[in-house]
């Protein structure tokens, strides 16, 4: 498989955009500094299944708050961890603290804005992060 170069110089704060590689959807989110703020939260990480990822599927330079390279660019494989549905980015969720969210249409599963998966959901995992580097400010390399 050849890398995927994604131009995310038009990517506003607050917007996610969805590339593919290999075949799968990956979602890449540009996070406001509220959304940073939010997932350090510790009413957030309260809600959450596995906050520091020890269960899963991402590259070792991603082991860290905001599982990417660079906190404000979020890059997760956009598979539900249950059973394969896409997830749907929510800007502004109107309930609970995590603001922004990706919920699944199929079962409910939620994730927040780094992937991470919320208790009491069927979903198992976070979302994993897929290897990626940034050769630019606005390129991210998937692959
Ligand atoms: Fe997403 Fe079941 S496939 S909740």
């Amino acid at each position: 498989h050849l890398p995927v170069d994604v131009d995310i110089s038009h990517l506003a704060p607050g917007q996610q955009m969805t590339a593919v590689w290999q075949s799968k959807p990956v979602f890449i989110i540009h996070r406001t500094p509220e959304d940073l703020n939010r997932l350090q939260d510790a009413s957030l990480i309260a809600l959450l299944r596995d906050p520091e990822s020890d269960a899963h599927q991402q590259p070792d330079y991603t082991r860290n708050w905001h599982r990417s390279l660079v906190p404000e660019y979020g890059v997760y494989v956009g598979i539900c961890t249950h059973l394969g549905c896409v997830p749907a980015y929510v800007k502004e969720s109107t309930s609970g603290p995590a603001g922004g969210l990706y919920g699944c249409p199929c079962h409910g599963s939620r994730f927040d804005l780094a992937g991470r998966v919320f208790k009491g959901v069927p979903a198992p995992y976070n979302l994993p992060v897929p290897p990626h580097v940034m050769p630019s400010a606005s390129i991210i390399r998937l692959g």
